[in-house]
C-alpha cells in the first residue's frame, strides 16, 4: 500500500506546479488568511467562498479585529455560509491567540489543535502550508484520492478510516507537505471529482490509479452514512403590519443557528384558522392568513420541512422587532434555512 502511495508523490507535485489555481487566500502563507479560508471551505465550495473571503478579510485584515468584532456584524458577514458555530469558533479562536499567545499566531500542529473550530484536517493545513510542519491534512478531497488510488472499499465516513489514510500519508509525505496536501486537494476538486464527474484523462496518477485500472471510479470512495437524522416540521409566520414591517426575533444564544434572527415559526404544521387563532392569542389582530410555500433545509443532524404563511395584522405589537425589508436583508443575519421566506425573495 504505502510502496504504490509513495509513486504519486513526483507527478502530482510536476501537475500541481503547471495546474495551481489562483486563489485569494493563496497570495501569501499568512496563517490568518489560510485559517479563514480552510474554515470557510470546509462545507463550501471554492467559487462560492472567494467572494465571502475577500469581504471577510477587508472586513476583519487580522486577528485582533476578528477578536474585536460585534457577534451580530461576524454573523452577518457569515450569512450565506451556513454552520455558524463556525463563524463562533473563529472568533473564540482569535480571543484565545489575542489573550494566551499575545497576538501571535501559534505556529504548529499541536498548539492549534487546540484551539476552538480547528481539528486534525484545519491544523495540519496551516502547520504544513504556513509553518512547513510535515503533518497531514486529510479532508473528504484527500480521501477520495487516497481511496482511489489505493482501491480501498472500506467506508471513508469511519473514522477509523480516516486515521489510516492519514498514517498512510504520513508515511510519504515529502519535505514540502504543505505543497503535496495543496496539492492533493487541489487534484480532489478539480480532477478526482466524486462519482462519475470524475476526469481520469486529466489525472496525472491515472497510471498509478487502482481504482482506473479496475473501473471502480465510480464506486470509489465508499461512503455510507451512519447518522439517524431527524425531520422536525415547522410552521414559519411571515406576520406584516400595515406599514410593512415585518416581525423578527432572535434565536436563544445556544444551540441551533445561535443568536441569528428569524420569522416567528412552531413546531408542527398547523391550519390556517389554527395560525390565526395562535397570532392572536399574542394580542394581534390577523387580517388575513395566506399560504407562501414549502421549504426544507438539512442541517448536519436535522431536516426542517418548512410551511411559511403571510399573516397580515393591523399594528405591530407582540414580543417581536419589527423591521423593513430592506432593514432585514440589509442589518440581520438571517439563516440560510429561513431565506426562501424573505419578502424580497418570495
Ligand atoms: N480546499 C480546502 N482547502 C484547500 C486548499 N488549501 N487548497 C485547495 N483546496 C482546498
Amino acid at each position: 500500500m504505502e510502496k504504490q502511495l509513495q509513486t504519486i508523490i513526483q507527478p502530482l507535485l510536476a501537475w500541481y506546479a503547471t495546474h495551481r489555481r489562483e486563489l485569494p487566500w493563496r497570495v501569501d502563507k499568512e496563517p490568518y488568511h489560510v485559517w479563514v479560508s480552510e474554515i470557510m471551505l470546509q462545507q463550501t465550495r471554492v467559487e462560492a467562498v472567494k467572494k465571502y473571503y475577500v469581504r471577510f478579510i477587508e472586513a476583519l485584515p487580522d486577528v485582533q479585529s476578528l477578536s474585536e468584532v460585534p457577534e451580530d456584524r461576524l454573523l452577518k458577514l457569515w450569512e450565506g455560509l451556513g454552520y455558524y458555530s463556525r463563524a463562533r469558533n473563529l472568533k473564540k479562536a482569535a480571543e484565545m491567540i489575542m489573550r494566551d499567545f499575545g497576538g501571535q499566531f501559534p505556529d504548529t500542529f499541536a498548539l492549534l489543535v487546540k484551539l476552538p473550530g480547528i481539528g486534525n484536517y484545519t491544523a495540519g493545513a496551516i502547520a504544513s502550508i504556513c509553518f512547513d510542519e510535515k503533518v497531514t491534512a486529510v479532508d473528504g478531497n484527500v480521501l477520495r484520492v487516497v481511496a482511489r488510488v489505493t482501491g480501498n472499499r472500506e467506508n471513508v465516513l469511519l473514522p477509523e478510516v480516516k486515521k489510516k489514510t492519514e498514517t498512510q500519508l504520513l508515511q510519504i509525505l515529502p519535505d514540502n507537505a504543505g505543497t503535496f496536501n495543496e496539492a492533493m486537494m487541489e487534484l480532489g476538486e478539480t480532477v478526482c471529482l466524486p462519482g462519475d464527474a470524475a476526469r481520469c484523462g486529466e489525472c496525472p496518477l491515472s497510471g498509478d490509479c487502482v481504482a482506473y485500472r479496475e473501473r471502480l471510479t465510480s464506486e470509489l470512495p465508499v461512503r455510507v452514512k451512519l447518522m439517524n437524522r431527524r425531520q422536525e416540521r415547522r410552521t414559519v409566520f411571515l406576520l406584516t403590519a400595515a406599514d410593512g414591517s415585518i416581525a423578527v426575533e432572535k434565536r436563544p444564544d445556544r444551540g441551533l443557528l445561535a443568536g441569528m434572527y428569524q420569522f416567528p415559526n412552531t413546531e408542527g404544521f398547523h391550519t390556517e384558522e389554527e395560525i390565526r387563532k395562535e397570532v392572536e392569542s399574542r394580542g394581534m389582530r390577523v387580517l388575513e392568513v395566506i399560504y407562501i410555500k414549502d421549504a426544507k433545509h438539512a442541517f448536519t443532524h436535522l431536516d426542517w420541512l418548512m410551511k411559511g404563511y403571510r399573516v397580515r395584522i393591523d399594528n405591530p405589537s407582540g414580543d417581536f422587532l419589527w423591521v423593513t425589508p430592506e432593514e432585514l436583508s440589509g442589518q440581520y443575519a438571517i439563516p440560510t434555512a429561513i431565506k426562501p421566506f424573505v419578502p424580497s425573495l418570495t
